[in-house]
C-alpha cells in the first residue's frame, strides 16, 4: 500500500477544513495556493465515493504544468489517469477532471455537466462571466451514496481579468442580489505562511522584496488595491449601451477592422456633424480567411448602406511569406475597397477612447460614444480590458481575446482625430486631413471633408 505524508500549514489547514459554499485561498505569490488545491480535492475524491470534481485553470499549459504532473506524481498508484478524459478515475468511483477555458466560451463545453466540487485555480485569471457559467454545473452529479453540498473552491492572487469580482465578493465582501455572505469565505496566506519555502527557498522572499513596488504590496503582502483595476473604469452600460440604436440622418458611415485568423473583429461606426459616434453593428468570428473575413463584412453591409471607409489594423499592409500578398490586397481583391491604415498609437487611442467614453459624463450630457446593444463582443470586452503591469498608460494584450473589440473600437476613434494636413499639402488652411493614413481611392475626398 502506498503511504503520502501530507502536513498542511496552518492556512491550510483552515482551507481543508472549509464548508462554505465558496471558499477562496491565498492572495498573495507563494502561499502554498496550488498545493493546498490539489491535496484538497485528492482529500475529497478520497472521502466521498463518487465524487465528481472539476479543477480547472485558464490555460492548457498552465494546467500541465500547475498540476497535471505534479498530480500524476502524487496519485501514481493511488488513481488511474485517462490522458484522453484527462481526468483520474479512483477505485470507490471519484473522479477528479482538470480543464481550462482559455478562450470565454470554453466554459460553455462544461454546461449540462454536474460537479460537487469545483475547484478554479489563479480564479482572477477567469472572467465573471466564467465563473458565473461554472456555477450551474456546480451541483449534484448523482452518482454519490453520501449527502454532499456543492461547493467550489478558489484560488488567486490580486491583478488579471478577474480581479474585480473576486474582489468584490471575497475581498470587499460587498454582495448584490441573491448572493449570501455566509456563502463566501476567504482564506488570506502570504508566502511567509509556507514553511516548505521558508525553510528550503528563502531566495525567493528576496526575489518577491525586489518586485517594483505596486506589484510587490500585492504579490508579497497580498494588497488588492495595489493594482488599478479595469482599463475602463469610463465605461458605463447604463450611458454608453442603446438598444436599437437610430442612426443621426446624413451621418458618415465607416467600419474599423481588426483582422486575425484568431479573431476577426469589424464595427460598423456612424460619425455625425458634432463628432458624436454610434457603433451600431459588430461582426466578431475567428477562424476567418482574409478573403472570407471580407466577403463576410460585405455581405453584412447592407446594400444601399453607404461606407465611406474601412479603417483597419496596419499590419494588413504587409506582405505574406507564403503569398507574396499583403492582406490588405486580398481584402481589397475581394471587393472590400477604401481600406485605411489604421493609426495604431496605442497609448494615445486608448486615451481618446478614454474621452470618448468620459465626454459629458460630469455634467449629465449626452456620450460622444454609444453603442448598439447589439454590439455584444465589444460591450463584453471593453469593462474587462486591463491596464498594463509594465506600461502604466497600455492596456494589457493578455487574455488576447478580449482585445480584439477594443482594438478595433480605438482604430475607429482614431481614424476620427483630426490631423493637421503634411506642409505642402496647407494649401487651403483650416482643413483637416487623415493624410498619411488614407488610401487615395474614390470616396476620398468625401471623408476628408466630413
Ligand atoms: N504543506 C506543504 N507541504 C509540502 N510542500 C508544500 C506545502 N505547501 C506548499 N508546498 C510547496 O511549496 C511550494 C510553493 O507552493 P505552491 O506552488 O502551492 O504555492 P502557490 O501559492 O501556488 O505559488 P504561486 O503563487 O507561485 O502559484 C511548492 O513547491 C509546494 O509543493
Ligand atoms: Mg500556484
Amino acid at each position: 500500500m502506498k503511504t503520502v505524508t501530507l502536513i498542511p500549514n496552518e492556512k491550510q489547514r483552515l482551507f481543508f477544513e472549509s464548508t462554505a459554499k465558496y471558499t477562496a485561498y491565498g492572495g498573495a505569490r507563494g502561499g502554498g495556493k496550488s498545493w493546498a488545491m490539489r491535496v484538497k480535492l485528492i482529500l475529497l475524491a478520497l472521502n466521498y465515493a463518487g465524487i465528481q470534481i472539476l479543477l480547472l485553470r485558464r490555460t492548457l499549459p498552465e494546467l500541465r504544468e500547475n498540476h497535471l504532473i505534479p498530480m500524476r506524481k502524487m496519485l501514481d498508484g493511488i488513481a488511474d489517469y485517462s490522458a484522453t478524459e484527462k481526468e483520474f478515475r479512483f477505485v470507490n468511483g471519484s473522479r477528479i477532471r482538470l480543464g481550462y477555458c482559455d478562450s470565454e466560451s470554453d466554459v460553455l463545453q462544461f454546461q449540462g455537466q454536474a460537479y460537487e466540487v469545483i475547484g478554479m485555480e489563479e480564479a482572477t485569471h477567469f472572467t465573471e462571466f466564467q465563473f458565473q457559467a461554472l456555477t450551474e454545473s456546480n451541483r449534484a452529479s448523482g452518482y454519490m451514496s453520501r449527502k454532499f453540498v456543492p461547493r467550489m473552491y478558489f484560488t488567486c492572487n490580486p491583478g488579471g481579468v478577474g480581479h474585480e469580482w473576486v474582489k468584490r465578493r471575497f475581498i470587499d465582501r460587498e454582495f448584490r442580489g441573491s448572493e449570501k455572505p455566509e456563502d463566501y469565505l476567504f482564506i488570506k496566506s502570504l508566502v511567509f505562511d509556507n514553511s516548505f519555502i521558508m525553510n528550503n527557498n528563502p531566495e525567493y522572499i528576496d526575489a518577491l522584496m525586489n518586485l517594483p513596488e505596486a506589484r510587490r504590496k500585492a504579490m508579497l503582502y497580498g494588497d488588492w488595491d495595489a493594482f488599478e483595476g479595469a482599463f475602463f473604469p469610463e465605461f458605463d452600460p447604463q450611458r454608453h449601451v442603446r438598444q436599437n440604436v437610430e442612426l443621426p440622418q446624413g451621418g458618415l458611415r465607416f467600419r474599423a477592422l481588426d483582422y486575425g485568423l484568431d479573431m476577426t473583429c469589424c464595427l460598423w461606426c456612424c460619425v455625425d456633424q458634432d463628432g458624436r459616434v454610434t457603433v451600431y453593428r459588430e461582426l466578431y468570428e475567428s477562424g476567418l480567411l482574409l478573403s472570407e473575413a471580407a466577403r463576410k463584412i460585405i455581405d453584412a453591409t447592407d446594400k444601399n448602406e453607404t461606407v465611406r471607409y474601412t479603417v483597419a489594423s496596419p499590419d494588413l499592409w504587409n506582405r505574406r511569406q507564403e503569398t507574396g500578398k499583403s492582406g490588405f490586397e486580398i481584402m481589397t481583391g475581394t471587393g472590400l475597397k477604401q481600406m485605411i491604415k489604421a493609426d495604431d498609437s496605442r497609448i494615445t487611442g486608448w486615451r481618446i477612447v478614454r474621452e470618448y467614453l468620459k465626454s459629458g459624463s460630469d455634467f449629465g450630457a449626452e456620450p460622444k460614444l454609444v453603442i448598439d446593444s447589439g454590439c455584444r463582443n465589444l460591450i463584453r470586452c471593453l469593462p474587462l480590458l486591463r491596464f498594463d503591469e509594465r506600461v502604466k498608460e497600455d492596456a494589457a494584450n493578455y487574455p488576447h481575446e478580449l482585445t480584439h473589440a477594443p482594438e478595433a473600437l480605438r482604430y475607429a476613434l482614431m481614424s476620427r482625430q483630426p490631423h493637421p494636413v503634411p506642409k505642402r499639402e496647407q494649401s487651403s488652411p483650416g482643413i483637416y486631413a487623415f493624410a498619411d493614413r488614407a488610401c487615395k481611392s474614390d470616396g476620398y475626398e468625401e471623408f476628408l471633408a466630413y
